[in-house]
């Protein structure tokens, strides 16, 4: 029976329902950012491919919807929503992202009302449906929270899709970066047994499941990602043309794709500039250098005498940091990653900075499963990507959506790509 409430008493939500308030509130604030990002732009630029590695904006809608419909109204037996042909449209396997400018996709309002009507569907049956409890799938809103995150996830892939799209206007409204705390060094790391990955069934994805020991010697890492200045000192000192600091791979790489310098840096009468959502400004040399690809990554690490952490070591050091809105850039309103040192209250349990949020930063580690992985739920998340020459990039970005700020989670990319938000930070045997 539910309880009564006596005047100026609480009544606690009953969990079920707590849970149901908490998954419709991540669904409304992952919407709101979609739309608050998609509605400055024209149709035109909704459905403009600007480069071969990213898709028309209106695409990577139109999947959000498709992808929930898939997961929150068809997986529990309800009729699809919309059309039969976009089972094959909106799948990510099914063309890449080169083709979909070609597709018949759906008008910019289309989508939008399409993806309007997916979420209606969802709200109304949450209202009824529960979670489950028996299913691990709908267990405490699991397959919810994987459809908030999948949202957040290509609202950053639309971000990288923008910074390509280059000038000239700026449509948004920028959140301010707060100003650099400094810092500077490296922490070291004991050797010794530490507990990696997550056991979480409610946000953790596949890839990031079990817990399980990890035996590590002892290390030093950066207290701070690699800034540009740091970088600078790289390129300035002829870095990418000696062979020397390069894997074979990494400089033949660096050659055939004629790389100078992180991608969107220019060099002009008055300095090195970068260029931002299509605005071009002195370059800002204490925040962490980005848009830089894991040979770049890996040939400063040598350069500088260092290496790039492996994932396990990344995990370790960053124990214990903290991701709220003050002890952590993310979420997408900067548009950019703040100065090192600008976050003294995330700082991890040893003393890095800025783990979570500002950049994804680059691995030494292959993307690969856990002892006792299990795909779910679904092989195309995780599974299809092992073993495929993909590296491991950890902690988020400054566009990257508070719900996937965890220190386990793992993203991934080829070791070429630059389009994302990713720098790193080195760390050495010691
Ligand atoms: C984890 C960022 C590599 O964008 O390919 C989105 C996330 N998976 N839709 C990607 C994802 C399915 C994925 N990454
Ligand atoms: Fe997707």
């Amino acid at each position: 029976m539910a309880p009564v409430a006596r005047f100026g008493e609480q009544i606690a939500p009953a969990p079920a329902e707590e849970q149901r308030w908490d998954v419709v509130g991540e669904l409304r604030r992952a919407r709101a950012r979609t739309l608050a990002l998609l509605e400055p732009l024209s149709d035109e630029d909704l459905r403009a491919q600007w480069s071969p590695l990213m898709s028309p904006l209106v695409w990577d809608l139109a999947h959000i919807g498709h992808f929930e419909d898939l997961w929150l109204i068809r997986r529990s037996g309800r009729a699809r929503t919309g059309d039969a042909r976009f089972d094959e449209i909106y799948d990510a396997f099914a063309h890449g992202r080169e083709e979909r400018q070609e597709l018949d996709l759906l008008a910019p309002a289309d989508a939008r009302a399409f993806c309007a009507e997916v979420r209606e569907r969802v709200l109304e049956s949450l209202g009824r449906e529960l979670f489950a409890d028996d299913d691990p799938l709908t267990r405490g809103g699991f397959v919810h929270r994987m459809i908030v995150q999948h949202e957040h996830q290509h609202v950053e892939t639309m971000l990288a899709a923008l910074q390509l799209r280059g000038g000239p206007d700026f449509p948004w409204h920028e959140r301010r970066v707060p100003s650099a705390g400094g810092t500077s060094g490296e922490v070291r790391v004991p050797g010794g047994r530490f507990a990696m990955g997550s056991d979480d069934r409610s946000w953790a994805y596949d890839n990031e499941r079990d817990r399980h020991d990890v035996e590590l010697d002892p290390y030093a890492i950066d207290a701070h990602p690699v800034t540009n200045a740091a970088f600078l000192a790289f390129v300035e000192d002829g870095g990418y043309d000696d062979p020397r600091h390069w894997s074979e791979t990494g400089f033949a790489h660096r050659l055939e794709a004629q790389l100078e310098h992180p991608q969107f840096w220019e060099r002009d009468a008055g300095g090195w500039t970068r260029i931002r959502f299509g605005r071009r400004e002195p370059l800002p040399l204490d925040e962490p250098v980005q848009h830089v690809c894991w040979y770049e990554a890996d040939a400063f690490a040598r350069w500088a005498g260092k290496r790039l952490p492996s994932e396990a070591e990344w995990e370790r050091a960053a124990q214990g940091s903290r991701s709220t809105p003050l002890s952590a850039n993310l979420g997408g309103e900067c548009f950019r990653p703040a100065p090192v040192g600008a976050y003294p209250a995330g700082v991890s349990d040893l003393g890095c900075h800025q783990m979570i949020g500002d950049v994804w930063e680059w691995t030494s580690s292959d993307f690969a499963p856990y002892p006792g992985f299990v795909a779910f739920p679904y092989a195309e998340y995780s599974e299809v990507f092992f073993g495929s020459g993909y590296k491991v990039l950890r902690g988020g970005s400054w566009a990257t959506d508070p719900s996937l700020a965890r220190i386990t989670a793992r993203n991934w990319d080829h070791p070429i790509r630059r389009q994302i938000f990713a720098g790193f930070r080195c760390a050495r045997d010691v």
